[in-house]
Order: structure tokens, then C-alpha cells, then sequence
């Protein structure tokens, strides 16, 4: 690691205990930390994540580093800081949000997402692309995460970061949070060096049965196993284990493990009804990926729920996957 990298990791270090120490200390976090609390989260959540608050300044990080004898500069390049690209001056990135540290893979801290507390927009802000923040390359909670995704040789993939959070407070501990809705190709080798089996928990909005759609299919074909845990229209992670308690969520989550293929065959049957060239296009499609599923076992078993789902004979889709013939009957 060079000095800069350091440098930046140490940086973050200090905001992540002054932001912290705002949020559960003081009366200026009374309200950021009471919101944490009314969304299901505890102190001690709160505490074990370090979670924190950036006050409502724009001169607070630069107040803070400067007399630790950081330049503007150094805390500009390490996303700590915009600048204003006409007057060249800097000001605090974030403000006024709730901080959410966030680890590399070795388990420094190298940046942040936060949550809009008053409704402003973004959202979500994150650290921009910095020498050590680079999304295509970060899963949230991968480092938390590692042993459990290894020892049960599976990981499950959510959107939010607060459906990590969430979650983490549950038995189901070998869960990362994508950085943005796309998964690139550092992240499909990630995951395949990691374990072998990958689950998808998505919101049950249309962003998210779209980003299961699209993600499911990149990793299936990379050689993964892919399976999904469906959430009803309009529900997260985080807002099942509100409404119905941990408990209730772990038994979900036992209980509506699917396999992707089939997954997407339910899809395209509902929408596909009624339609005979789009019924043959999805079916197609579908034959295309149950090359991809690895195991015979489970490859047997989802050509003969498709062929009854579609109603179509078994041997047409027997017909056109390599190799397994004999083992399929
Ligand atoms: P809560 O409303 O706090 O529960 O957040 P959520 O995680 O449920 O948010 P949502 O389902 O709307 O979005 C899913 C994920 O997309 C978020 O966790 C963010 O990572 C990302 N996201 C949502 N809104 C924004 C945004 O305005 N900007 C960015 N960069 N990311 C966003
Ligand atoms: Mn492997
Ligand atoms: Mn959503
Ligand atoms: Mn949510
Ligand atoms: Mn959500």
C-alpha cells in the first residue's frame, strides 16, 4: 500500500469516529439517531457499524483534517471533499446525512454511502470513484461477510445497504450489498472465487425483479449457481424484517429459495399468456440457461417443471441441451 492509500484509509478513519460520535453523543444527533432507532436498528447495531452523522456544514471534515495537518487537497482526493469547479474552493461532500462506513475487502475503511435525513435528493450519496473506492470492485459487507459466504459455500446479493444492515442483525450473515445496480466483471470473478452458489434478494419492485433479471442471467452463464428469494411487489430486505419480525424473515428466507431458471419460467409464463410467439420466444430463452445449471440433478428436475409449466414435451427441451442425455430421464 503507498502513502496515499494511507493516507486516505486514515483519513476516513477520524470521520468515521467524529461522524459516530455526533450521532450518538450529542444532542445535534438526537433526531439522526432516533430516525436509526424507529427504523429497527439498536445502539449497539449503531455502534458495531459506527455508524454516524455529518453535520449540516460545509467546513466540518475540512476543519477537522486540516488540523491533523491534511491538505484540501488530499481530503478532495479521497472523496471526503467536492470542489466547486468555478471558484476552486472546497466544501464538505456530506452533510447533513446519516454515514454509513463501508470496508474494502482487506477490511479498511475507504469510503462511505449516506442517507439523506430531510428528504433532499440524492437519496443515497456515496464517495465518488477515488484510488481506493472503486464500485465495479466493492461489494458492501464483503469483509464482514467472507468466512460465513465460505463456509456455506453461498452469498446473498441485495440492493440496499440498509438491507445489509438489516440483515446482518439476523442468522443470515453471508449477505454483500452491490455498490449501484450494475454488477461488472471484477464483481462476477469476486463471487466465483468467493463460493458457489449466489441467492438474490432484490426489492420486489419493478427496479428490482428487472436488476434480478439481468444479474441472474450474467451469473448463471459465468458458472454460478443462481437462485432468488422473491419479495412481494413493493417490499425490501429491511421492511420485511419490520413488518414481520426476524424470525418470520429467517423462515422466509429458508423457505423460498428458488432456482433462477424457474424463477424467470414464471415470469414468462404470466407474461406470455395469451401471446404464442413471445410463449416460444420465452421458452427458448429458457432452454438456452438450464445449459448453465451444473448439477444434473437440479438440471432434471427444472426440464421437467418447465415442460409441464409450458406444456410441452419433456424430449423438446431434452432435444436441445449438450451432453447430459442419458443422465436426464
Ligand atoms: P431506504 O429508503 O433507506 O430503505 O433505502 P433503500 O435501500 O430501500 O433504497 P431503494 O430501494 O430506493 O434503492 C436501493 C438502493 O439503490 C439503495 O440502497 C442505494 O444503494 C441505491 N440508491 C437509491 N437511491 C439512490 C440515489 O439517489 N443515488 C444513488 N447513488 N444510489 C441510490
Ligand atoms: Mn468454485
Ligand atoms: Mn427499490
Ligand atoms: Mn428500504
Ligand atoms: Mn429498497
Amino acid at each position: 500500500m503507498n502513502s496515499k492509500d494511507m493516507q486516505l484509509i486514515a483519513m476516513h478513519n477520524i470521520m468515521i469516529e467524529l461522524y459516530h460520535h455526533i450521532l450518538v453523543q450529542t444532542t445535534e444527533g438526537e433526531a439522526a439517531l432516533q430516525y436509526m432507532l424507529d427504523r429497527g436498528f439498536t445502539l449497539e447495531d449503531i455502534k458495531k457499524e459506527k455508524i454516524g452523522l455529518s453535520p449540516n456544514m460545509n467546513d466540518f471534515a475540512i476543519k477537522a483534517l486540516s488540523e491533523k495537518g491534511y491538505s484540501n487537497e488530499a481530503m478532495f482526493q479521497a472523496g471526503i471533499l467536492s470542489r466547486n469547479e468555478e471558484t476552486f474552493s472546497y466544501f464538505d461532500r456530506f452533510r447533513n446525512r446519516i454515514m454509513i462506513p463501508i470496508k474494502n475487502h482487506k477490511g479498511n475503511f475507504v469510503g462511505f454511502t449516506s442517507r439523506s435525513l430531510d428528504g433532499s435528493t440524492p437519496k443515497y450519496l456515496n464517495t465518488p470513484e477515488t484510488d481506493l473506492f472503486q464500485k465495479r470492485r466493492l461489494f458492501y459487507n464483503l469483509f464482514d461477510a467472507f468466512k460465513m459466504i465460505r463456509s456455506k459455500n453461498e452469498v446473498f446479493l441485495m440492493e440496499g445497504h440498509m438491507d445489509v444492515l438489516k440483515v446482518k442483525t439476523t442468522k443470515v450473515k453471508n449477505i454483500v450489498g452491490l455498490m449501484g445496480t450494475s454488477l461488472s466483471n471484477e464483481h462476477v470473478e469476486i463471487l466465483k472465487r468467493s463460493c458457489d452458489n449466489v441467492t438474490l434478494m432484490f426489492d420486489g419492485d419493478t427496479a428490482g425483479q428487472t436488476a434480478t433479471k439481468s444479474i441472474g442471467e450474467n451469473l448463471i452463464k459465468s458458472g454460478l449457481n443462481v437462485y432468488v428469494i422473491p419479495l412481494s411487489e413493493g417490499q425490501d430486505p429491511d421492511e420485511l424484517i419490520v413488518e414481520k419480525g426476524v424470525e418470520a424473515f429467517e423462515k422466509y428466507v429458508y423457505e423460498n429459495k428458488i432456482s433462477f431458471v424457474l424463477y424467470l419460467a414464471e415470469k414468462s409464463i404470466k407474461e406470455a399468456k395469451g401471446n404464442d410467439l413471445l410463449f416460444t420466444e420465452r421458452l427458448t430463452e429458457l432452454i438456452d440457461l438450464l445449459k448453465y445449471i451444473n448439477d444434473d440433478i437440479e438440471q432434471s428436475r427444472l426440464v421437467k417443471e418447465i415442460a409441464e409449466m409450458f406444456e410441452v414435451d419433456r424430449e423438446v427441451i431434452f432435444k436441445r441441451l449438450p451432453n447430459r442425455r442419458n443422465t436426464i430421464r
